[in-house]
């Protein structure tokens, strides 16, 4: 399905993404600044990023909320259905190419704090359940869970568009289903601890190649 352009509901969303970003002949659009979608092509290879001006990391829909207030059609929410049509163009603009996560040369030590503090959450035991993320996804890969097969979660695919919510949705939805899945408190969307472990993921998946906007049962 996710091949057959003519059946993956992903078309759909790209096709909305395409028309939000604008062309020559429409103005208060991404396009105004940014040229043509195709000049984007690498920068999601490289987000969450260490943002300066906020002092904290930012993920790619935290920076399509940040460009919409500048684009004159401000949006809310990070799972707003244009952000994520916008985040599924971007994506599609690096299908191929892998992440390439690294520290812009200053940002080392805020970044790399990050990526610590990612990773240790990837490791610690949460939730009624008890179980830590690596407990699935490095020593279960494979089994089955209920309906599912534990994948290593290198997360190459988002935005998803999962057929369970209807909906694409991005991966910050995506990790707060797992921490529902255990049990344990669910982070806020748009949390750091979230764009922390959305770094660690990255830096694990290093190599592999994005190949979002994807399907998901
Ligand atoms: C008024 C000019 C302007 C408009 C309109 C605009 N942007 Fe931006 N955009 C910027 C600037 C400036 C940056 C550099 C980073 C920053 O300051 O946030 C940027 C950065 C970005 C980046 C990161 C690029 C990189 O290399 O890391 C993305 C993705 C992006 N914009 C998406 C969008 C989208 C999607 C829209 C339309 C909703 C949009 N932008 C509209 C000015 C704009
Ligand atoms: C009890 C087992 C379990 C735990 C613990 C767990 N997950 Fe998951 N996770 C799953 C299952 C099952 C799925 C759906 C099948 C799949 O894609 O692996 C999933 C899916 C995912 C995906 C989506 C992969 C994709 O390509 O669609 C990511 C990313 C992910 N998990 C990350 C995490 C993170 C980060 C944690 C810790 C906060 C975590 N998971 C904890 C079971 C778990």
């Amino acid at each position: 399905m996710q091949n057959d352009a003519t059946r993956n509901p992903a078309q759909l969303w790209l096709e909305q993404g395409r028309k939000l970003w604008g062309n020559a002949h429409k103005s208060g659009s991404c396009f105004e600044c940014h040229g043509e979608a195709q000049s984007m092509k690498g920068v999601a290879t490289q987000f969450p990023k260490w943002s300066r001006s906020q002092q904290q990391l930012i993920n790619l829909e935290d920076q399509i909320l940040i460009c919409t207030q500048r684009s004159g059609q401000a949006l809310k929410g990070l799972e707003n259905p244009n952000v994520l049509a916008l985040s599924a163009l971007l994506h599609e603009a690096s299908q191929g190419l892998s992440f390439r996560m690294s520290a812009a040369p200053g940002d080392e030590l805020p970044w790399q704090d990050a990526l610590n503090k990612g990773a240790e959450q990837f490791t610690t035991r949460a939730g009624r359940m008890n179980l830590a993320c690596t407990h699935c996804h490095d020593l279960n890969i494979g089994k089955q869970m209920r309906a599912d097969v534990i994948s290593p979660a290198h997360p190459t695919g988002f935005p998803i568009f999962k057929m369970s919510w209807q909906s694409m949705g991005s991966i910050d939805r995506r990790l707060r289903a797992c921490y529902s899945g255990v049990q344990a408190e669910v982070p806020m969307p748009g949390s750091q601890s979230l764009r922390q472990l959305e770094l660690f993921l990255k830096v694990r998946a290093q190599g592999l190649p994005i190949d979002g906007p994807s399907l998901r049962r």
